[in-house]
């Protein structure tokens, strides 16, 4: 994927983060999934007044893209950081997240981290999670 797309998909996954629900945490997260068909998904995290009811930002757009008959993804952005501050440099997704991704993505799907297009990283899913169960 190239640095344009990647740049692109981050401020996806910023503009994402602006309806994160999050009175509990005060920590907003969003992310943007691109499918292998070109379209984004977004998602944010949304809280629950029961903690373990809250759904992370990552999960929430690959469910809206699985919902929607989507099956092939090629990368997915995630920001994140406490309301009213900075953004982390990188956000890195909570281990449901990653076993969700390795359910649909090979060791080859990239996540992109960043607080903006200047200091943006790239990994892959095998990096993130080496060694991936499946049935
Ligand atoms: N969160 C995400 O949205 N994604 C992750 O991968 C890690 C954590 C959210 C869940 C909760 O709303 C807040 O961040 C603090 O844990």
């Amino acid at each position: 994927m190239n640095k344009k797309k990647r740049e692109e998909l981050l401020l996806e996954a910023i503009e994402a983060r602006k309806n994160a629900y999050v009175p509990y945490s005060h920590f907003r997260v969003g992310a943007a999934l691109l499918a292998k068909n070109g379209k984004i998904y977004r998602g944010c995290n949304i809280e629950n007044a029961a903690f373990g009811s809250t759904m992370c930002a990552e999960r929430t757009a690959f469910f809206k893209a699985l919902s929607e008959g989507e099956r092939e993804f090629e990368a997915i952005a995630i920001v994140g950081g406490p309301e009213g501050g900075d953004l982390r440099p990188i956000c890195d997704p909570c281990g449901n997240c990653r076993q969700v991704m390795a359910e649909f993505c090979g060791g080859g799907f990239e996540i992109i981290f960043g607080s903006s297009k200047k200091d943006l990283s790239v990994y892959t899913l095998e990096q993130l999670l080496p060694l991936r169960f499946k049935l």
